[in-house]
């Protein structure tokens, strides 16, 4: 018999099931979040790569396409910051995520605005940080994720996370079908949290010509971490860029940089003081060393030329290595229904298997 698998996951969050849609700079965008909360699941809209001036309308957008409870996805470093604060307090969205993080006074400001706060983390002493700061759940994303990610596979990080806190662990990373749910579920998860698995679907606004890359990459070696982008580790699909970036000098990067950072402060409306200033802020976060300070703004023109524009030859195409995995492309709603039936399916077998031995 099929369960919804009701966690505490879905009572804080208010979807009938313990799967979450991460946030994934310009890929979950308001239809693909919207269609994950249609379909039963918790989706996260990208708010930290969302234009300043223009959260308010992705926040209607969204309310538009569904009645459902959904999330925001920030960090503190954006120029824009305090605007998705602002406007996440106004529409009373249910949560938000973050990585690098908001202090505590700014937790406790959504805290007492009733937004479930739920950072990722890729290392336990970064989980123990986030909830002594008020984190409400943790999503753990082990190193086979996509996007910036640690060097500790979700086998090892998720354990050691569910040993160290006491508030509901989410696991990310790798995850891509029941399986990946009733696995997680058994370690102590409240649910799985999956970005790679949603960017392939048919509710994806990436362009077809950079899904087929994806689709056809069945060598999970083959989507690899390089700190050739930004200087710290992140994962992608190798392709073509990923190697001249790995072929280029430190003097032709940093020049690279110079050319997207005005590129990015035109598009964004910030001039070079601003851009100092907010280089500063990250600098002084002791988060960043400078290399990975200057070469930080290569990041958003290489990969909104993979995602966005689906170039797959000039453009970078962060994943996780369960795009070797995926196939083809569902919707949300198929996707998220079948996630459930396979999950139930391992459930029940598993203890079947139990008692036959
Ligand atoms: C294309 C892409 C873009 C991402 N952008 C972000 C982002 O803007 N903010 C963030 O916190 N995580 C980002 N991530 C990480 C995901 O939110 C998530 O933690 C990760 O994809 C989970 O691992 P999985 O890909 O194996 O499911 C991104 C991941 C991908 C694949």
């Amino acid at each position: 018999m099929s369960s919804d698998l009701h966690t505490i996951l879905c009572d804080k969050l208010g979807c009938r099931f313990p799967v979450v849609q991460t946030a994934m700079g310009w890929v979950a965008d308001a239809r693909l979040t919207a269609s994950t909360c249609n379909a039963g699941g918790f989706g996260f809209f990208a708010g930290a790569t969302t234009e300043p001036g223009d959260v308010e309308n992705q926040l209607l957008k969204i309310k538009s396409l569904t009645d459902r409870p959904f999330g925001v996805n920030f960090h503190m470093f954006q120029p824009n910051a305090e605007e998705v604060i602002e406007m996440v307090i106004k529409h009373k969205v249910r949560a938000v995520s973050y990585g690098r993080g908001p202090d505590a006074k700014t937790i406790g400001r959504l805290k007492d605005a009733g937004v479930i706060c739920m950072p990722t983390v890729g290392a336990v002493k970064h989980a123990v940080k986030a909830v002594e700061l008020g984190a409400d759940v943790i999503t753990v994303q082990g190193g086979e994720g996509g996007g910036h990610t640690g060097a500790v596979p979700t086998t090892i990080l998720l354990p050691q996370v569910l040993d160290s806190v006491k508030v509901p662990v989410v696991a990310a990373g790798g995850m891509f079908d029941g399986r990946g749910l009733a696995a997680a579920l058994a370690y102590g998860a409240a649910g799985i949290a999956m970005g790679t698995r949603f960017l392939l679907t048919s509710d994806s606004p990436v362009p077809r010509s950079a899904l087929e890359r994806y689709l056809v990459t069945k060598d999970p070696t083959a989507i690899r971490v390089t700190l050739a982008v930004d200087g710290l580790p992140q994962r992608f699909i190798e392709n073509e860029e990923i190697r001249r970036l790995e072929g280029m000098s430190f003097p032709a990067r940093l020049a690279m940089s110079m050319k997207y950072a005005r590129q990015w402060g035109k598009e964004a409306g910030v001039g070079p003081i601003g851009m100092m200033k907010l280089g500063m802020k990250v600098l002084a976060s002791g988060e960043n060393s400078f290399a990975q300070t200057v070469m930080a703004p290569n990041l958003p023109t290489l990969v909104q030329r993979g995602v966005v524009k689906g170039d797959p030859v000039h453009g970078l195409l962060p994943s996780g290595q369960a795009a070797a995995m995926i196939g083809k492309l569902e919707s949300c709603e198929e996707l998220i229904a079948r996630i459930m039936s396979e999950a139930n399916e391992r459930l029940s077998a598993t203890s079947a298997l139990i008692h036959a031995g």
